[in-house]
């Protein structure tokens, strides 16, 4: 029997560190190795963009620029996943957001289901990050999820040499995050 909501759920994901062993990027492949039935997840790297540069813009989206716009617009759901750098976000992803703000409008965020989770070695998990982020996109119009978080300190602890995650609480917090972010995507549609 059809039902709406076993819909396939098309997902971009997206992390901010393309360091070698990146606690983000250790975080987003476990992230997907968690969707939901369902989903289907893709990723992009966005350090294969340039820098925002309005004089680049005129003379035409550069291909990685139009392939970003395209992507966030064809997903049902963006996930990004941040590292936090002195208090706010690493460049490399407030670029992904800024080059999807840009037109043809409607822009790539415009109404656009968004969840955020983050993961640091400190204390605070990527709170200051993820609000920044939040804030960002929240005046873009997209649609981020309020609740639940993961907001992830003490990386250092919490995956193995192979950076795979070996914190059960950590894997149940996502599943249920996974879970979660693919009803908030279903939502929208
Ligand atoms: C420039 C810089 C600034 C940082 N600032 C913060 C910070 O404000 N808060 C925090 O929790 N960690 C901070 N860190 C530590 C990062 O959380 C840590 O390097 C983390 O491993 C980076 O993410 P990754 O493992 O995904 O590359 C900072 C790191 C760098 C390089």
């Amino acid at each position: 029997m059809h039902s709406p909501a076993m819909d396939h759920i098309s997902m971009l994901a997206m992390a901010g560190s393309q360091r070698r062993r990146s606690f983000n990027g250790a975080l987003l492949r476990a992230a997907l190795e968690r969707a939901p039935a369902g989903v289907v997840c893709r990723e992009f790297d966005p350090s294969c963009l340039p820098f925002y540069d309005g004089d680049v813009e005129a003379a035409g989206d550069p291909d990685t620029v139009a392939e970003l716009k395209t992507a966030v617009h064809a997903a049902d759901l963006v996930l990004l996943v941040t590292p936090e750098y002195n208090a706010g976000l690493p460049a490399v992803l407030k670029n992904a957001v800024d080059w999807g703000s840009r037109p043809p409008r409607p822009q790539a965020w415009d109404g656009k289901p968004v969840a955020i989770m983050g993961a640091t070695p400190g204390r605070l998990g990527t709170a200051l990050a993820q609000r920044a982020l939040r804030e960002s996109l929240t005046g873009l119009n997209a649609h981020v999820m309020p609740q639940p978080r993961i907001l992830l300190g003490g990386a250092g602890t919490l995956f193995d040499e192979d950076l795979s995650l070996t914190d059960a609480a950590t894997a149940e917090r996502l599943d249920k995050f996974m879970a979660a972010a693919a009803e908030w995507a279903r939502r929208f549609r």
